[in-house]
Protein backbone atom coordinates (compact mmCIF):
# COMPACT_ATOMS: atom_id res chain seq x y z
CA UNK A 1 0.00 0.00 0.00
CA UNK A 2 1.33 3.64 -1.08
CA UNK A 3 0.71 5.93 1.77
CA UNK A 4 0.50 9.84 1.42
CA UNK A 5 2.02 11.88 3.53
CA UNK A 6 -0.50 14.21 4.99
CA UNK A 7 -2.66 10.83 5.95
CA UNK A 8 -3.03 10.55 9.89
CA UNK A 9 -1.05 7.81 11.42
CA UNK A 10 -2.14 4.63 12.97
CA UNK A 11 0.69 2.49 14.13
CA UNK A 12 1.83 3.85 17.15
CA UNK A 13 5.20 4.88 16.15
CA UNK A 14 4.31 8.75 16.58
CA UNK A 15 5.79 11.53 14.82
CA UNK A 16 8.98 9.74 14.52
CA UNK A 17 7.89 8.40 11.87
CA UNK A 18 6.55 11.12 9.23
CA UNK A 19 5.45 8.67 6.75
CA UNK A 20 3.62 5.95 8.71
CA UNK A 21 -0.18 6.81 7.31
CA UNK A 22 -2.80 5.84 6.08
CA UNK A 23 -4.59 6.98 2.72
CA UNK A 24 -7.30 9.35 3.60
CA UNK A 25 -9.68 7.03 2.09
CA UNK A 26 -9.27 4.29 4.19
CA UNK A 27 -9.00 7.15 7.16
CA UNK A 28 -12.25 7.64 8.09
CA UNK A 29 -14.25 4.18 9.18
CA UNK A 30 -18.06 4.61 9.28
CA UNK A 31 -19.24 5.37 12.37
CA UNK A 32 -22.70 5.06 12.32
CA UNK A 33 -21.96 0.82 12.61
CA UNK A 34 -19.78 -0.73 14.76
CA UNK A 35 -20.21 -4.21 12.63
CA UNK A 36 -17.06 -6.46 11.59
CA UNK A 37 -15.26 -3.87 14.17
CA UNK A 38 -13.28 -5.01 17.05
CA UNK A 39 -13.02 -3.21 20.56
CA UNK A 40 -10.05 -0.63 18.69
CA UNK A 41 -12.74 0.04 15.82
CA UNK A 42 -10.21 -1.85 13.11
CA UNK A 43 -11.88 -4.66 11.10
CA UNK A 44 -12.67 -7.78 12.65
CA UNK A 45 -13.68 -10.96 10.03
CA UNK A 46 -16.58 -13.52 10.65
CA UNK A 47 -15.45 -17.21 10.30
CA UNK A 48 -17.12 -17.35 6.84
CA UNK A 49 -15.02 -14.36 6.13
CA UNK A 50 -11.72 -15.97 6.99
CA UNK A 51 -12.84 -18.87 5.57
CA UNK A 52 -13.42 -17.38 1.58
CA UNK A 53 -9.65 -15.40 2.46
CA UNK A 54 -8.12 -19.01 3.55
CA UNK A 55 -9.47 -20.06 0.07
CA UNK A 56 -8.34 -17.69 -2.04
CA UNK A 57 -4.67 -17.84 -0.08
CA UNK A 58 -4.55 -21.30 -0.76
CA UNK A 59 -5.02 -20.51 -4.72
CA UNK A 60 -2.64 -17.32 -4.38
CA UNK A 61 -0.09 -19.87 -2.83
CA UNK A 62 -0.45 -22.04 -5.59
CA UNK A 63 -0.29 -19.76 -8.62
CA UNK A 64 3.56 -18.48 -6.71
CA UNK A 65 4.02 -22.37 -6.98
CA UNK A 66 3.37 -22.38 -10.50
CA UNK A 67 5.87 -19.38 -10.69
CA UNK A 68 8.51 -20.93 -9.22
CA UNK A 69 8.81 -24.09 -11.39
CA UNK A 70 9.07 -22.17 -14.64
CA UNK A 71 10.92 -18.90 -13.76
CA UNK A 72 14.45 -19.24 -15.05
CA UNK A 73 17.00 -16.92 -17.29
CA UNK A 74 15.78 -16.25 -20.43
CA UNK A 75 11.92 -15.24 -19.15
CA UNK A 76 9.91 -11.99 -19.36
CA UNK A 77 8.34 -10.85 -16.86
CA UNK A 78 5.50 -10.06 -19.14
CA UNK A 79 5.27 -14.17 -19.59
CA UNK A 80 5.33 -14.72 -15.67
CA UNK A 81 2.57 -11.85 -15.59
CA UNK A 82 0.78 -14.00 -18.62
CA UNK A 83 1.17 -17.46 -16.71
CA UNK A 84 -0.59 -16.26 -13.21
CA UNK A 85 -3.11 -14.50 -15.35
CA UNK A 86 -3.83 -17.27 -17.04
CA UNK A 87 -4.13 -19.66 -13.86
CA UNK A 88 -5.71 -17.25 -11.67
CA UNK A 89 -8.86 -17.77 -14.55
CA UNK A 90 -9.02 -21.20 -14.72
CA UNK A 91 -9.21 -21.54 -11.52
CA UNK A 92 -12.07 -19.07 -11.31
CA UNK A 93 -10.49 -15.89 -9.65
CA UNK A 94 -9.31 -12.09 -10.67
CA UNK A 95 -6.09 -11.43 -10.62
CA UNK A 96 -6.82 -8.41 -8.38
CA UNK A 97 -3.84 -5.60 -9.79
CA UNK A 98 -5.63 -5.70 -12.88
CA UNK A 99 -7.44 -2.35 -13.15
CA UNK A 100 -6.77 -1.49 -9.62
CA UNK A 101 -6.46 1.96 -9.80
CA UNK A 102 -5.37 2.05 -13.11
CA UNK A 103 -2.69 -0.89 -12.59
CA UNK A 104 -1.91 -2.12 -16.09
CA UNK A 105 -1.12 -5.95 -15.31
CA UNK A 106 -1.98 -8.88 -13.35
CA UNK A 107 0.95 -9.06 -11.08
CA UNK A 108 3.91 -7.00 -9.74
CA UNK A 109 7.20 -7.69 -10.53
CA UNK A 110 10.01 -6.09 -9.05
CA UNK A 111 13.45 -6.95 -9.89
CA UNK A 112 17.01 -5.67 -8.49
CA UNK A 113 16.85 -2.49 -7.35
CA UNK A 114 12.81 -1.87 -7.94
CA UNK A 115 11.59 -2.09 -4.77
CA UNK A 116 8.12 -3.02 -5.49
CA UNK A 117 4.94 -2.54 -7.73
CA UNK A 118 7.13 -3.43 -10.75
CA UNK A 119 5.15 -3.70 -13.95
CA UNK A 120 5.75 -7.06 -16.26
CA UNK A 121 7.33 -6.03 -19.54
CA UNK A 122 9.22 -7.56 -22.30
CA UNK A 123 12.76 -6.93 -19.89
CA UNK A 124 13.78 -10.37 -20.17
CA UNK A 125 15.53 -12.34 -16.72
CA UNK A 126 19.54 -12.90 -16.54
CA UNK A 127 21.71 -15.04 -14.57
CA UNK A 128 22.47 -12.95 -11.08
CA UNK A 129 18.85 -11.12 -10.72
CA UNK A 130 16.50 -11.36 -7.87
CA UNK A 131 12.95 -10.61 -8.76
CA UNK A 132 10.02 -10.46 -6.29
CA UNK A 133 6.90 -12.16 -7.45
CA UNK A 134 3.70 -10.55 -6.24
CA UNK A 135 0.63 -12.03 -6.36
CA UNK A 136 -3.04 -10.62 -5.16
CA UNK A 137 -5.75 -13.23 -6.00
CA UNK A 138 -9.71 -12.42 -5.47
CA UNK A 139 -11.79 -15.99 -5.14
CA UNK A 140 -15.47 -15.45 -4.82
CA UNK A 141 -15.13 -12.08 -3.57
CA UNK A 142 -12.25 -12.17 -1.45
CA UNK A 143 -8.39 -11.27 -1.30
CA UNK A 144 -5.06 -12.80 -0.72
CA UNK A 145 -2.18 -11.32 -1.35
CA UNK A 146 1.61 -12.91 -1.16
CA UNK A 147 5.09 -12.48 -2.47
CA UNK A 148 8.34 -14.47 -3.05
CA UNK A 149 11.66 -13.64 -3.77
CA UNK A 150 13.15 -15.99 -6.90
CA UNK A 151 16.34 -16.00 -7.72
CA UNK A 152 17.68 -16.06 -11.39
CA UNK A 153 20.40 -18.57 -12.18
CA UNK A 154 23.87 -17.76 -10.06
CA UNK A 155 23.21 -15.40 -8.02
CA UNK A 156 25.65 -13.49 -5.52
CA UNK A 157 26.67 -13.66 -2.04
CA UNK A 158 25.51 -10.38 -1.30
CA UNK A 159 22.09 -10.53 -2.96
CA UNK A 160 21.04 -14.09 -1.52
CA UNK A 161 21.60 -12.93 2.09
CA UNK A 162 19.37 -9.56 1.15
CA UNK A 163 16.79 -12.24 0.13
CA UNK A 164 17.34 -14.86 3.19
CA UNK A 165 17.12 -11.58 5.31
CA UNK A 166 13.95 -10.02 4.27
CA UNK A 167 12.11 -13.71 4.55
CA UNK A 168 13.50 -14.12 8.45
CA UNK A 169 12.27 -10.57 8.45
CA UNK A 170 9.06 -11.76 7.34
CA UNK A 171 9.07 -14.83 9.34
CA UNK A 172 9.89 -12.55 12.38
CA UNK A 173 6.74 -9.95 11.98
CA UNK A 174 4.60 -13.10 11.69
CA UNK A 175 5.84 -14.24 14.95
CA UNK A 176 5.39 -11.33 16.54
CA UNK A 177 1.28 -11.61 15.53
CA UNK A 178 -1.03 -12.63 18.26
CA UNK A 179 -3.98 -11.10 19.79
CA UNK A 180 -3.49 -9.02 22.48
CA UNK A 181 0.02 -7.87 20.96
CA UNK A 182 0.38 -4.55 19.14
CA UNK A 183 1.13 -3.54 15.83
CA UNK A 184 4.05 -1.90 16.69
CA UNK A 185 5.76 -4.85 17.85
CA UNK A 186 5.42 -6.54 14.51
CA UNK A 187 7.13 -3.48 13.35
CA UNK A 188 9.79 -3.69 16.06
CA UNK A 189 10.88 -7.40 15.07
CA UNK A 190 11.39 -6.97 11.58
CA UNK A 191 13.32 -3.29 11.93
CA UNK A 192 15.57 -4.94 14.52
CA UNK A 193 16.80 -7.48 12.92
CA UNK A 194 17.33 -6.03 9.74
CA UNK A 195 18.96 -3.19 10.75
CA UNK A 196 21.35 -5.24 13.20
CA UNK A 197 22.26 -6.47 10.14
CA UNK A 198 23.10 -3.05 8.42
CA UNK A 199 19.58 -3.22 6.44
CA UNK A 200 17.30 -0.82 6.00
CA UNK A 201 13.62 -0.97 6.13
CA UNK A 202 11.38 0.90 3.55
CA UNK A 203 8.86 3.27 4.99
CA UNK A 204 7.09 4.38 2.17
CA UNK A 205 4.80 1.25 1.61
CA UNK A 206 3.22 -0.96 4.23
CA UNK A 207 1.59 -3.90 4.91
CA UNK A 208 -2.38 -3.80 4.67
CA UNK A 209 -5.85 -5.15 6.32
CA UNK A 210 -7.24 -7.49 3.09
CA UNK A 211 -10.56 -8.80 2.92
CA UNK A 212 -13.48 -8.17 0.63
CA UNK A 213 -11.23 -5.10 -0.25
CA UNK A 214 -7.50 -5.33 -1.43
CA UNK A 215 -6.27 -2.20 0.85
CA UNK A 216 -8.26 -1.91 4.09
CA UNK A 217 -7.11 -0.29 7.62
CA UNK A 218 -4.93 -0.88 9.22
CA UNK A 219 -1.76 0.23 8.18
CA UNK A 220 0.78 -2.34 8.91
CA UNK A 221 4.70 -0.78 9.36
CA UNK A 222 7.64 -2.66 9.08
CA UNK A 223 8.99 -0.43 11.47
CA UNK A 224 8.44 0.62 15.19
CA UNK A 225 8.31 0.19 18.71
CA UNK A 226 7.39 -2.47 20.85
CA UNK A 227 4.15 -2.19 22.87
CA UNK A 228 3.28 0.98 20.49
CA UNK A 229 0.25 1.01 17.80
CA UNK A 230 -3.16 -0.39 17.83
CA UNK A 231 -3.82 -3.61 19.60
CA UNK A 232 -3.71 -6.73 17.14
CA UNK A 233 -7.31 -8.54 18.26
CA UNK A 234 -8.03 -11.96 16.61
CA UNK A 235 -9.55 -12.58 13.48
CA UNK A 236 -8.17 -9.40 12.19
CA UNK A 237 -6.37 -10.69 8.72
CA UNK A 238 -3.39 -7.92 7.10
CA UNK A 239 -0.56 -8.40 5.39
CA UNK A 240 3.26 -7.89 6.12
CA UNK A 241 5.10 -7.54 3.91
CA UNK A 242 8.54 -6.00 4.57
CA UNK A 243 10.78 -4.47 1.55
CA UNK A 244 14.52 -4.47 2.83
CA UNK A 245 17.27 -2.46 1.16
CA UNK A 246 21.11 -2.81 1.28
CA UNK A 247 21.83 1.00 1.29
CA UNK A 248 19.32 3.20 1.97
CA UNK A 249 15.80 3.14 2.94
CA UNK A 250 14.40 5.77 0.64
CA UNK A 251 12.69 5.49 -2.84
CA UNK A 252 11.65 6.97 -5.58
CA UNK A 253 8.61 6.45 -7.84
CA UNK A 254 9.68 5.95 -12.11
CA UNK A 255 7.73 7.85 -14.59
CA UNK A 256 5.41 5.03 -14.75
CA UNK A 257 3.91 6.30 -11.66
CA UNK A 258 3.55 2.85 -9.86
CA UNK A 259 7.16 1.27 -9.85
CA UNK A 260 8.92 2.42 -6.61
CA UNK A 261 13.48 2.28 -6.91
CA UNK A 262 15.68 2.18 -4.60
CA UNK A 263 17.27 6.19 -4.36
CA UNK A 264 20.93 5.14 -4.61
CA UNK A 265 20.06 2.25 -6.61
CA UNK A 266 20.76 -0.68 -4.07
CA UNK A 267 19.11 -4.06 -4.01
CA UNK A 268 15.53 -4.80 -2.20
CA UNK A 269 14.34 -7.80 -1.47
CA UNK A 270 10.24 -8.40 -0.27
CA UNK A 271 8.63 -11.49 1.13
CA UNK A 272 4.97 -11.40 2.14
CA UNK A 273 2.07 -13.48 3.40
CA UNK A 274 -1.79 -12.39 4.18
CA UNK A 275 -2.38 -13.72 7.77
CA UNK A 276 -4.98 -13.59 10.68
CA UNK A 277 -4.56 -13.18 14.32
CA UNK A 278 -5.16 -15.73 16.71
CA UNK A 279 -5.80 -15.79 20.91
CA UNK A 280 -2.86 -18.51 20.67
CA UNK A 281 -0.80 -17.00 17.63
CA UNK A 282 -1.25 -16.19 14.17
CA UNK A 283 -2.61 -18.43 11.11
CA UNK A 284 -0.69 -17.88 7.54
CA UNK A 285 -3.84 -17.94 4.68
CA UNK A 286 -1.12 -17.49 1.72
CA UNK A 287 0.68 -20.69 3.30
CA UNK A 288 1.30 -22.89 0.79
N1 LIG B 1 0.26 -6.56 -3.97
C1 LIG B 1 0.69 -5.24 -3.58
C2 LIG B 1 0.64 -5.21 -2.07
O1 LIG B 1 1.27 -6.05 -1.49
C3 LIG B 1 -0.16 -4.16 -4.13
C4 LIG B 1 -0.07 -4.05 -5.59
S1 LIG B 1 -1.13 -2.81 -6.09
C5 LIG B 1 -0.97 -2.90 -7.76
O2 LIG B 1 -0.05 -4.46 -1.43
F1 LIG B 1 -1.87 -2.16 -8.25
F2 LIG B 1 0.25 -2.53 -8.06
F3 LIG B 1 -1.13 -4.14 -8.11
CO1 LIG C 1 0.06 -6.41 0.19
CO1 LIG D 1 1.29 -7.94 -2.44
Amino acid sequence: MNIGRNDPCWCGSGKKYKKCHLPSDLARPDSSTNAGRGRGGLPVKTAGEIAGIRAAGSLTARLLDLVADRIRPGVATAEIDSWVHEATIAAGGVPAPLGYRGFPRSICTSLNDQICHGIPDGTVLKTGDIINVDVTTILDGFHADASRMFLIGAVSGKARRLVETARECLNRGIRAVKAGNRFGDIGQAIQEYAENLGYSVVRDYTGHGIGREFHEEPTVCHYGKKGTGLRIEADMVFTIEPMINIGTHKSRLLDNGWTAVTRDGSLSAQWEHTVRATVRGVEILTAT
